[in-house]
Order: structure tokens, then C-alpha cells, then sequence
């Protein structure tokens, strides 16, 4: 049904301006100041802001890892993602080695089709790059829509692949304009600094992070970078922790390099010492890369705020505290890594920054949506408020004052990492292609109304000015 949104005030990554949106057949049709619109709902906005929907480009929902199955799946996390202001998800679809890639996607499908109550799209992990691979690359790329490759420098034995493979998928996605995404860690170090740990007793969840230093995320990020330079690809460096990966990252953006990055909310507000939190507790603050020493947060939101890095994905990937973190008792490294994150990034983004004033207003909206719409070829049909973009909307009340808690959340998993972190801001509705998904706290969506996106290529003209003027003789 048609409807218009009445006052509220209009946010994006560009402007801020009081006005009224038309929403219409899943679009927005019209913005502008006392608009009428025969037979709309209208939806009064005074006093609130209204953001283009969330867009979080990573998360784990319904995968295998660590021995289990992540608590929630394309139902109960796209609820929870609507809940805290999150219209659109890209998760990673897993692959494995010497099976099609078709296959690893249909799977991806399955799960998530009749599922979803928001929109959603897939990464596609590189396991191996073998001929039969790079035979079905273009393919899926072309025919999902799949336009990300993700690519891990750690989990050893698991997931883990060697240069080459990180070499040649650079190499594939700059002729299939594909982006490649990694987990930059060193995992060959990681794994011997795991067995010594181990073979000393040192088994508790501390040991977790103690093993995992920030160098050997520096080193894996700048690797990575200077892997991209030498193939003159593009890079997206997820979940970045610390100061040292920061670093390689605004270094390679100097020289010009398509390198992108990003961060999560639980580096910008926990630090390493949950881990040390009595009774087995640290293993809920178990994530790969680990939380890190608190002085890195500013060296995080400084790089959110001067564009080193520039989006913030969830890393969605929740384990229960009893029955699955507790799978690692007696042994941090069989502690499922991940957790819950979906619902309050987009709030977490806002308090923390906007009204702590590390970030403006409209740096937000371009950290939690718009960024990474253009990075993963979904804008401007997603991440902004423009005519003819879908009515993914979140209108959001920053007067009110909660605290973030399991009780509260709507997330399958038994524990919240932010327990007790008191924000202000709350989204009271939200749109997906111009239907409530939420309205007035409330959730009224359908499983299954969410739709596949099938995406664009990454945009090869992304600027690199002076370093092709250089090599032009130009400059
Ligand atoms: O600990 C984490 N980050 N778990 C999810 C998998 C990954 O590495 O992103
Ligand atoms: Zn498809
Ligand atoms: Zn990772
Ligand atoms: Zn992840």
C-alpha cells in the first residue's frame, strides 16, 4: 500500500533536511516538503530521523563452524537485523573443496529462501583456484550476481589458503570486476603460537587473543595489500581489530590503491580483557581476529571518521554460551569464534559515534549503509534515500534511552556481548521495498518477503587519480 512518511528528518550520506517520502510499489516515488498523496498511509516522522535501511555486508547466518551450526538462521537473524535498523544483508556463502560452486550456492538458497524477512545476497568463499574453479567462476558470477570473493588467511586447515590462491583470485576478480574480501590474520603463526600455548596449559579463553597479536594481522593485511597492488585489483579487508591493520591500509589508500576496509562494533566498544572474565564467561567475547587493547578503539573511529576504513559490518555469527561456546572448555581453540552483533550495530554506530562525536550524522548513514552499497554494487537501488531507490527506510527515534541486553534482543542466541552498554537512539519502524517489517517496535514482516539481490560488478573506474596519472607520465 501506498504510504508517505510526514516530517521526519531526512538523512544521508550527503544531506540532512526535514521533509516527507512517498512510498510507493517498493520505491521511493517522491521526497519533498508537504506532499500529499491521494489514498497513503501516512506515517508521522515528526521529531525522528529517517535513515535509508542498514546495509550489513557481513554476516554468518545458519553456517557450519567450529564444530557446529551459528544459533541463528536466515529467519531469526534477519529479524533481529530489522529490529535494529538493518534492511539489507550480505552473508557468506560457504564453499568446499572439489565440490561445484553451484552447488555450495544452491545450498546458500535453501537456507535462506521462505526464510528472510529482509533483503539479502551472497559472498562467495574461494576454497582452492583450480582450473575447474576458474571455469565456473564467471558463470556464477554473472549468473547470481555474486560480485565479492572472500578469501581466508587464517583458520589453518579449515578455511585457510596459501598466497597463490589469494594471488590468483585478485588476479580473477580484476577481470571478472569482482571485489575480493579477506580475513587478513597469518594463520600459519597463529596455528604454532596455538600449539605452544596449549602444550604449556595455557588453555583458558585469554589465550585466545594472547595467540592471535595484532602483527600477524598488520602483516596478513599488508600482505594482502601489496598482493593487490602487484595483481592492480581491489581489496575489502573485513573486521579489521587493531592499529597495526588500520595502518597498512591508510599506507596502500596513499598510494592510491583500491583498498577498502572494515570494522566491527565490538572493536569499537569491548577490549581483550571480557576475555578474561571468570567462569568460562571470556569464551562469549571469542572472536578471530580477537578483541584487542582498548587504545585501538580511537585508532578505529578515527579511521571510520578520516575514510580508512569505511564500513562497519556486523560479523554476525552467534554460538550459544551453554551447549556450543562451552564446546571449548578445557581448550580456548575449540571455542566457537563469533558472536551476536546483528541487532545492535546500527545503534551502537550512532551513539557511540554520532553522539560521542567521533562521526557526523551523515558519515553514519554512509558507514552504515551507503559505503558499502557502492562497494558491493547494490547502490543507488539500496543505501541511500533518492527517488527510484527501494523504500528501505528506518525510522529512528534518538530520544530514547535503553540498554542494550538478552533479555531485550531478538536474537536466538542465550547471551548479549553488550550486555548493560546503555545507547540512546532506538528504531521505532522499518521498511523493507516499502512494507513494515517493523512498525512501532513491533515486528510484522513475513518470512520469506525477503528478496535475493543479485548484484553489480564492482565499479572498475573506482577513483586511483594520481597513481594513473603518475604511471601515465602525466604528473
Ligand atoms: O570470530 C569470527 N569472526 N567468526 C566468524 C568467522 C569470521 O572469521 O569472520
Ligand atoms: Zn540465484
Ligand atoms: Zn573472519
Ligand atoms: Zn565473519
Amino acid at each position: 500500500m501506498k504510504k508517505i512518511i510526514k516530517n521526519g528528518t531526512i538523512v544521508t550520506a550527503a544531506d540532512t533536511y526535514i521533509g516527507d517520502v512517498v512510498l510507493e510499489d517498493g520505491m521511493i516515488t517522491a521526497i519533498g516538503l508537504n506532499l500529499e498523496a491521494e489514498g497513503a498511509e501516512i506515517i508521522d516522522a515528526a521529531g525522528c530521523y529517517v535513515f535509508p535501511g542498514g546495509i550489513d555486508p557481513h554476516t554468518h547466518l545458519d553456517m557450519p563452524f567450529g564444530g557446529t551450526i551459528t544459533a541463528d538462521d536466515f529467519e531469526t537473524g534477519t529479524i533481529a537485523a530489522a529490529f535494529g535498523g538493518t534492511t539489507t544483508v550480505i552473508d557468506f556463502c560457504l564453499t568446499a573443496k572439489g565440490k561445484p560452486l553451484q552447488e555450495a550456492v544452491d545450498t546458500w538458497h535453501r537456507k535462506s529462501e521462505n526464510k528472510a524477512v529482509i533483503d539479502y545476497s551472497f559472498h562467495l568463499m574461494v576454497s582452492e583456484l583450480n582450473d575447474t574453479v576458474l571455469g565456473e567462476l564467471p558463470q556464477i558470477i554473472e549468473s547470481e550476481g555474486i560480485t565479492s570473493l572472500k578469501v581466508f588467511m587464517a583458520y589453518k586447515n579449515v578455511l585457510q589458503v596459501d598466497d597463490g590462491t589469494l594471488f590468483k583470485t585478485l588476479q580473477t576478480a580484476k577481470k571478472e570486476g569482482a571485489l575480493v574480501m579477506v580475513h587478513a590474520e597469518n594463520g600459519d603463526v597463529i596455528d604454532h603460537l596455538v600449539e605452544q600455548a596449549l602444550a604449556a596449559g595455557n588453555t583458558d579463553p585469554i589465550h585466545h587473543a594472547l595467540t592471535r597479536p595484532p602483527e600477524l594481522e598488520g602483516e596478513a593485511t599488508g600482505r594482502a595489500a601489496y598482493l593487490t597492488e602487484l595483481a592492480d585489483s581491489q581489496l575489502y579487508v573485513v573486521h579489521v581489530t587493531c592499529a597495526e591493520a588500520v595502518w597498512k591500509i591508510a599506507e596502500a589508500r596513499k598510494k592510491g590503491l583500491r583498498i577498502y576496509g572494515e570494522t566491527c562494533p565490538q572493536y569499537l566498544v569491548l577490549d581483550q580483557t571480557a576475555l578474561e572474565k571468570p567462569n568460562f564467561e571470556g569464551a562469549k567475547y571469542v572472536w578471530s581476529p580477537p578483541l584487542r587493547e582498548q587504545w585501538n578503539q580511537e585508532v578505529l573511529w578515527d579511521a571510520l571518521w578520516s575514510g580508512s576504513l569505511q564500513t562497519i559490518g556486523s560479523d554476525q555469527c552467534s554460538f550459544n554460551f551453554k551447549g556450543q561456546k562451552d564446546l571449548g572448555l578445557g581448550d580456548f581453540s575449540k571455542i566457537p569464534n563469533g558472536g551476536p552483533t546483528i541487532e545492535d550495530r546500527f545503534s551502537i554506530l550512532y551513539s557511540e559515534g554520532v553522539l560521542k562525536g567521533r562521526i557526523s550524522l551523515n558519515k553514519f548513514v554512509d558507514i552504515i549503509s551507503t559505503s558499502s552499497a557502492k562497494l558491493f554494487g547494490l547502490f543507488p537501488q539500496k543505501g541511500t534515500i533518492a527517488v527510484g531507490s527501494d523504500a528501505d527506510l528506518v525510522i529512528f527515534d534518538p530520544n530514547v534511552e535503553r540498554t542494550l541486553s538478552a533479555e531485550t534482543h531478538h536474537m536466538n542466541v542465550d547471551y548479549n556481548a553488550f550486555e548493560g552498554l546503555k545507547v540512546k537512539g532506538e528504531p521505532v519502524s522499518v521498511f523493507s521495498r516499502g512494507e513494515f517489517v517493523i512498525r512501532d517496535k513491533t515486528f510484522v514482516g513475513k518470512p520469506g518477503a525477503g528478496k535475493y539481490l543479485h548484484r553489480k560488478r564492482f565499479e572498475a573506474s573506482a577513483p586511483r587519480p594520481l597513481r594513473d596519472k603518475v604511471s601515465e607520465g602525466v604528473v
